[in-house]
């Protein structure tokens, strides 16, 4: 089933279209790849749909639904996630109390009821000592502590952006792990973005590569990696 659809979606800054007519479509349970040089448009692209910003042009859909120019806590409450490339732990605030800010923000629980489910959450995720300051967490913490609080918001379309990035092999093992179980356990469809493309191989169904804010490629990453015009934009670059 089609969770979540762009239709000619655009988005200009002054001179610059960081996104450039770009359809797509993410189904339940698919994780999807989103891959391109920086600069591309990819995080542009998550925050067009999550509604941090608005488009110039084009269509969103989520379930049927038309969100274009919806207000992001709307969209979040429907049931769209993410998290940000730029991590912005809650300072003063425990690594639970990181997590709960997802559920109280988006669905509105108690605060008893928020932290009930952040600690289930938190559990899910292998995070333990949950009163701990976010200062005192490793990185592998911190990704799966930011994971748990999108998670909170009780997503049906998740976006991850760069979350592998700054780990080490292990880790980054573990949280594809995790993602993909998490992904298969709650039938989520998953947008990923990593430069990583060992990450995007074994993660993703499937990939979509934008390129100067244009969508050049889209199929299973063993296909696009061999198209040409993404090995000349990006691949044969980063290699
Ligand atoms: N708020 C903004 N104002 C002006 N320009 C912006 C803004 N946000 C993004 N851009 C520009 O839009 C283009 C796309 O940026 P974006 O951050 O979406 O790329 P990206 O694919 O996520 O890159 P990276 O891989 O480095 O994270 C870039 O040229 C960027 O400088
Ligand atoms: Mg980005």
């Amino acid at each position: 089933m089609t969770k979540l659809k762009t239709i000619g979606l655009s988005r200009r800054f002054l001179g610059l279209v960081a996104v450039n007519k770009v359809s797509f479509s993410m189904d339940e349970g698919e994780i999807l790849g989103i891959i391109g040089p920086n600069g591309a448009g990819k995080t542009t692209f998550i925050n067009l749909i999550s509604g941090i910003i608005m488009p110039g042009e084009g269509k969103i859909e989520y379930k049927g639904q038309d969100i274009t120019y919806m207000p992001a806590h709307e969209r979040a409450r429907l049931g769209i996630a993410r998290t940000y490339q730029l991590i912005h732990p809650l300072e003063n605030l425990s690594l639970i109390e990181n997590v709960m800010v997802g559920s109280i923000f988006a669905r509105g629980h108690s605060m008893r009821e928020a932290r009930r489910r952040a600690a289930d959450l938190c559990g899910e995720l292998g995070l333990k000592d949950l009163d701990r300051d976010t200062s005192k967490l490793t990185i592998l913490e911190v990704k799966k502590m930011e994971i748990a609080r999108a998670l909170a918001n009780e997503p049906e379309v998740l976006f991850l952006d760069e979350v592998m990035a700054g780990l080490n092999a292990d880790e980054t093992k573990d949280l594809i792990a995790t993602v993909q179980r998490i992904a298969r356990e709650r039938k989520l469809a998953v947008g990923v973005v990593e430069h990583v493309m060992g990450v995007i191989r074994e993660l993703t169904h499937r990939v979509i590569v934008l390129e100067a804010g244009e969508l050049i490629a889209e199929g299973p990453y063993e296909e696009v990696s061999k198209n040409p015009r993404v090995v000349e934009a990006y691949l044969g670059g980063a290699a």
